[in-house]
């Protein structure tokens, strides 16, 4: 722990943060027995071909996939190791957080500097124009009322509605087989190529690109630190490990 202290307290920290962190406020991972993938195959529910598939044959099972993660992203609020993260930037020793969530948690615990790989579920992107609109919680608690309501022709407007382009907002997440915002990528490699430490909490480490940034880390001889329940395909590279929830261990860190 002694030599984990030094390293903190040399600075320059980048956090990657996955699903882990979010774990403990009620947000399911994605892989594992309880994960989201568990419920929606992947391959069906994370890409558009797939999910307009869904919304021709099964539109009450698109609904409720829909209802399911709104309404768990609406209901969380953010945990001990957010908040954490957000009193170390605070402190000036963490420098930015590159983030595979799209729950806002980050922000939401008062994190500034956050660099978002995946997406925001909050956020809508016009697809056309880029034009953004941001659905602060209570608008989304409303937005989930609709959806309850809405019929199968109807649903399509509300999930992507017009923009005053003529185009179409869509919800700004990332789905496979689409490319990452560039911005942010190539923001992500940037600080993570600065930093002294490299922070990896609560991620698996089996999505690229952002699994590669702990491998260009390690090239570097940047030190890294692992905090996860389970072994990853990350923990190699680590030069310390806290094999324990995020919360605690951020609390230890
Ligand atoms: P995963 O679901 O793949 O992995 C979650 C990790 O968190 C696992 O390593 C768990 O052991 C760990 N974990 C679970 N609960 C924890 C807790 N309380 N404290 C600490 N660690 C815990 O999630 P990600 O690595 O984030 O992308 O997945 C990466 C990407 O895969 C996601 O952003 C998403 C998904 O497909 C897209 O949808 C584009």
């Amino acid at each position: 722990m002694d030599e984990i202290k030094k390293i903190i307290e040399k600075g320059d920290i980048v956090a990657l943060t996955g699903a882990g962190i979010s774990a403990e406020s009620g947000i399911p991972t994605f892989r594992g027995k309880e994960g989201l993938w568990a419920n929606y195959n992947p391959s069906v529910y994370a890409n558009i071909p797939g999910l307009m598939g869904v919304f021709l044959f099964r539109p009450s099972r698109l609904k409720q996939f829909l209802l399911d993660i709104f309404e768990t992203t609406v209901k969380a609020r953010p945990n001990r190791a957010h908040y954490k993260l957000a009193e170390l930037e605070e402190d000036g020793l963490l420098n930015s957080i590159i983030t595979q969530n799209i729950d806002n948690l980050h922000q939401e615990a008062g994190s500034e500097n956050v660099i978002e790989l995946h997406g925001n579920i909050f956020r809508f992107r016009c697809r056309s124009c880029d034009k953004t609109s941001f659905m602060h919680k209570s608008e989304q608690k409303e937005f989930i009322e609709k959806i309850k309501r809405t019929s199968r022709t109807e649903l399509i407007n509300l999930i992507l509605p017009r923009c005053e382009c003529g185009g179409r907002y869509r919800p700004d997440v990332v789905l496979f087989g689409e490319s990452l915002p560039e911005g942010e990528l190539r923001k992500a490699y940037r600080k993570a190529e600065k930093a002294n430490t490299l922070l990896m909490i609560g991620t698996s480490g089996v999505v690229y690109p952002a699994a590669s940034l702990p491998f260009n880390a390690s090239r570097q001889n940047i030190n890294i630190i692992e905090i996860n329940k389970e072994p990853t395909s990350l923990s190699h590279l680590a030069d310390f490990t806290i094999r324990d929830k995020a919360s605690t261990g951020m609390e230890e860190v």
